[in-house]
């Protein structure tokens, strides 16, 4: 029988880990041949990618085989710091990082689809903190809201080129970059267990088929949708 993403490509940046790592997975289960691109070597697929490098990622998206059929965009990350802590490097780096490696990502991996007249879907990995607050986090949620505009701009002018652009926003999810920080302040898995309308925390398989469905056929209609799959928190009081 065939699967829904057999025969195609599928390149997840930040798949070495977490949400990137768990939709690497069940693509591959789904069928598709999936290239990991990240910072830290993958198991079965150790293609160095920095995105926040223009160089990586052209080099990256021309050492593929051909163009991809899917593009998912999972890496990002912040570290934590008050507001007014934030300074120049760090906000420059959580840019060149959420917002700008998604671009540049979406830049050249459409520049290789257009030219081998191939049909991309581009699924971005975003925030429920996009639209903020986000105590600690105002420079994460400011990149990711830049980000979320992109997607919805690259959705309108590659349409017709046959590229779709889309996103999901997730709320807080249990992967190697939240686990540690939710262990070392005791109390916040349940303050947050407390704002979510679903009353739990996600895990990486309650988005993971979100993202994949945007990327398939059966989302063949849907571009510049932005899908929050967040437990709630976007209608928590
Ligand atoms: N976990 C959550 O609660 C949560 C919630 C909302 C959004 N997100 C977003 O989901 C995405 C994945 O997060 P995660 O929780 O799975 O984190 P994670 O740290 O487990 O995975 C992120 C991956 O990105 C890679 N990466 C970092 N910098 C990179 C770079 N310059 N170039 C290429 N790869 C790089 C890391 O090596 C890692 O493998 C991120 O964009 C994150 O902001 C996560």
């Amino acid at each position: 029988m065939s699967k829904t993403f057999s025969g195609k490509l599928a390149v997840v940046t930040g798949g070495a880990s977490g949400i990137g790592a768990a939709c690497a997975k069940l693509l591959t289960e789904q069928g598709a041949t999936v290239v990991i691109g990240d910072v830290q070597a993958a198991l079965d697929s150790p293609n160095f990618l920095d995105v926040t490098d223009r160089e990586s990622v052209v080099t990256f998206f021309a050492a593929l085989d051909r163009a991809p059929d899917v593009l998912i965009t999972c890496a990002g990350g912040a570290s934590r710091h008050a507001a007014l802590d934030v300074d120049e490097g760090q906000m420059d780096l959580t840019m060149a990082l959420n917002f700008g490696g998604f671009w540049r990502c979406a830049q050249e991996a459409s520049r290789r689809a257009i030219d081998e007249n191939v049909s991309l879907a581009i699924v971005h990995v975003g925030s429920s903190l996009h639209q903020g607050p986000a105590p600690e986090l105002s420079h994460f949620a400011a990149a990711k809201a830049a980000s979320i505009t992109m997607v919805r701009c690259l959705a309108q002018e590659l349409g017709a080129r046959n590229i779709r652009v889309n996103a999901v926003v997730p709320g807080p999810v249990e992967t190697p970059a939240t686990t540690p920080v939710w262990e070392a302040r005791p109390g916040m898995r349940e303050a947050l267990r407390k704002v979510l309308p679903l009353g739990s925390i996600g895990d990486t398989d309650d988005v993971v088929p979100a993202i994949l469905f945007l990327a398939s056929p059966s989302a063949a209609w849907a571009t510049g949708t932005i899908l929050a799959i967040d437990g709630g928190l976007s209608v928590s009081s």
